[in-house]
């Protein structure tokens, strides 16, 4: 469990990014925040295009940099919007590719509000690397 502190930091950190989103189509920008074992914080924006399919989420953007900084594993991941939307299929997939035991904290942007589950009840019955490995 995370402190009380650090989740708030960590929404913060999502609050913060979101200014950062490109959603010129959808005009409904995102932020997340991912805080790994290490203790650091990497946050991300949803990247809009053009050619729609290309977008990419916010939480998918924070996952990304992290992993591509070498981490691997993830206590929580904070994601902000204006209504507290829940994070997409997609997110949710990547998410559990580093565990399902993530606790994923949805937040509104004016705090409103915030509910808090681990990964393993947003996404049951993950496929993963069991299913194509049978280990
Ligand atoms: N979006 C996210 O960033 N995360 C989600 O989990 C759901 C959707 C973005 C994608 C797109 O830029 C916009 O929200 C509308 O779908």
């Amino acid at each position: 469990m995370i402190t009380d502190e650090t989740r708030d930091k960590l929404i913060a950190s999502a609050r913060e990014a979101r200014k950062w989103a490109y959603a010129p189509y959808s005009n409904y920008p995102v932020g997340a925040a991912v805080l790994t074992a290490s203790g650091r914080i990497y946050d991300g924006v949803n990247i809009e295009n053009a050619a729609y399919p290309d977008t990419i989420c916010a939480e998918r953007v924070a996952i990304f940099k992290a992993v591509s900084e070498g981490e691997r594993e993830f206590e929580a991941i904070a994601v902000v919007t204006t209504n507290a939307g829940s994070p997409c299929g997609s997110c949710r997939q990547v998410l559990a590719e580093f565990g399902l035991d993530t606790l994923v904290i949805i937040a509104s942007t004016d705090s409103q509000v915030t509910r808090q589950m681990r990964l393993g009840e947003l996404l049951p019955e993950a496929f993963g690397r069991r299913d194509l490995h049978g280990k």
